[in-house]
């Protein structure tokens, strides 16, 4: 008797320690990613990130742009070709004692349902603004994402080191364009391109840094006395100070309430190619943004961080490279300890998930992932039966929210261009719809071996095509469809409004859902108020709508 009492105690101090662990290694995490406008400099700041925290060396490992170092897939060779990033790069690095997961967004609005869906792995965003440019449409729809997503924002203002706007002027325009109220937490002096260092609002102090030849070494910082740099740059250092005494005034002093509350956003200001606050801007992430928390699930209920291991699938994607011809889900931990190994439950089908090969994406790199905590993401191989949102747990089920897909706007019927290759046209189609790189639409009309591709952006139709030929060797046709309208609708809808003109409904094969194709706004319009009683829902707007 007097055993098993301390047997139990003895289970229960385990069970006690291991949430401790949980609960401390998840404080440590820190989620973020990046969202601005291309050019902004996102690719620039992700390698000046992971170079101040002293996980790589040598900037351009981690992107390979513009010749710098780095290893892209055949189709990868398209986004670098054009300068945009179809796939994510996941980045995990230590700095300080936290741990911090990067998680690369696409800059192209083409591909804004990846984004939305990278975006449901965060805990936190880094709003990249460019100094001459402000804010850019596409910054502005991902802010919109983070807004409805309640994701707070902590905003960098990049390229001071070369002529650009007013640093209060831009403030101005962050509060007034998407209400979000600027809290300077450094402030630099110095105009836009004459940049001579940073004052940290809180305590006054400044720094002055060195230039480094484009960023691929770290930039030293030195503190220099008030009254040093007060002579030195005697008209810079005074115009500081005025706008410091006046945001004093307008009280935008940092509270924390209304960071993680999504009602005002920490500014930093820096130069990412020269490595100007980018240290800075760690120190604000570690110390500012918020570690993962509870994660409510599909019925609303907070998921406790130590509960059993649970995850989250925000992307699934195959053919990173030659060597690799696998499948990958990217699963964000939501609660609990991950190991290697252990096997978890699909929640979807029911059916058993082995994660014997469990890794981490950096960049192109890939090593084995023995153990993840809340916050951490971790690459599943051989991942066939997930698809984005999707969850997985161990002992106690949960099923996290879906991840909306966006209303497409863009149509075209794809056919194989050759019938011998339908076998690999179709395994091809169906390799990309479940890793969400298209909606597939298919209706007994148009039959299987021409269904209809949605895209939010057309973007997508040109990697279908280029992956469709080099990864499963069906070259294919594309036939435009004139489109642009998509409303979901149900049996009866699809009834009614069988045989009306330019309006057409088909089924979205990933989860079933009944879409109306509608050539323009008028044509619903005028449908809507032919058919009382329609269902017509609007689905989520990923560009223009
Ligand atoms: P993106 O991923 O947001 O699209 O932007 P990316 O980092 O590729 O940067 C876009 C351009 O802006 C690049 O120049 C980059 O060097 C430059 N840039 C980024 N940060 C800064 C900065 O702090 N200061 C200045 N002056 N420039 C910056 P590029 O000429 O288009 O490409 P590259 O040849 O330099 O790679």
């Amino acid at each position: 008797m007097s055993g098993a009492v301390v047997e139990k105690s003895a289970g229960e101090s385990a069970r006690v320690s291991g949430d401790a662990r949980i609960a401390v290694e998840a404080g440590r995490r820190r989620t973020f990613a990046v969202i601005s406008h291309p050019d902004a400099g996102k690719s620039t700041l992700t390698e000046a990130l992971a170079l101040y925290a002293e996980v790589i060396d040598e900037a351009g490992a981690v992107h390979g742009k513009s010749g710098r170092r780095g290893v892209t897939s055949d189709w990868m060779e398209m986004e670098r070709k054009r300068g945009i990033s179809v796939t994510s790069a996941v980045l995990q690095f230590a700095y300080r004692d936290c741990v911090i997961n990067l998680l690369d967004t696409p800059g192209h609005g083409d591909f804004s349902e990846d984004t939305y869906r990278v975006l449901a792995a965060v805990d936190a965003a880094v709003m990249l603004l460019d100094a001459a440019k402000g804010l850019e449409p596409q910054t502005l729809k991902l802010f919109d994402v983070c807004r409805t997503r309640g994701i707070p924002v902590l905003t960098f203002v990049n390229k001071w080191d070369r002529p650009g706007r007013e640093a209060l002027e831009l403030l101005d325009e962050v509060e007034q364009t998407i209400g979000l109220r600027p809290m300077p937490v450094t402030w630099p002096v110095g105009v836009a391109g004459e940049l001579r260092g940073l004052v940290e609002v809180a305590t006054g102090e400044f720094r002055r840094y060195s230039r480094t030849a484009g960023g691929a070494t770290r930039a030293t910082t030195e503190l220099v006395p008030a009254e040093v740099i007060a002579a030195e740059e005697p008209q810079y250092w005074a115009a500081a100070q005025d706008e410091l005494a006046l945001l004093e005034e307008i009280g935008a002093g940092f509270d924390e309430k209304d960071f993680l509350t999504g009602t005002a956003t920490p500014v930093l200001f820096g130069a990412a190619l020269n490595g100007v606050g980018v240290a800075r801007l760690l120190d604000a992430l570690v110390e500012l943004a918020p570690a993962p928390e509870a994660r409510d699930d599909a019925e609303g209920n907070p998921r406790p961080l130590e509960a059993s291991t649970s995850g989250l699938v925000f992307k699934v994607q195959a053919g990173m490279d030659r060597a690799h011809r696998d499948r990958m889900a990217f699963v964000r931990i939501c609660s609990g300890r991950f190991e290697r190994g252990m096997v978890l439950t699909h929640a979807a089908t029911g059916r058993p998930f082995a994660t014997k090969y469990a890794q981490a994406v950096f960049g192109q790199q890939r090593t084995t992932v023995e153990e993840a905590f809340p916050g951490d993401i971790v690459g599943l191989v051989n991942a066939g039966a997930l698809r984005p949102g999707d969850t997985l747990y161990s002992t106690e089920p949960v099923q996290f929210p879906a991840i909306p897909s966006f209303a497409p706007e863009h149509f075209a019927v794809v056919r194989g261009a050759d019938a011998g290759t339908y076998k690999q046209f179709r395994r091809g189609i169906e390799q990309l719809d479940s890793e969400g790189v298209i909606q597939v639409l298919s209706s007994d009309l148009r039959g299987d071996q021409a269904p209809v591709l949605a895209a939010v952006g057309p973007l997508q139709f040109e990697v279908v095509t280029a992956r469709l030929e080099s990864e499963f060797r069906a070259p294919v046709t594309l036939e435009t469809l004139s489109y642009s309208v998509t409303r979901r609708t149900d049996a009866a809808g699809a009834e009614l409004l069988k045989g009306q003109s330019e309006v057409e409904v088909l089924t979205r094969r990933a989860d079933g859902a009944v879409l109306a194709l509608f050539s323009n706004k008028w044509r619903l319009e005028t449908i809507r108020r032919k058919f009382d009683g329609l269902v017509l829902d609007a689905l989520p707007a990923g560009s223009s709508e």
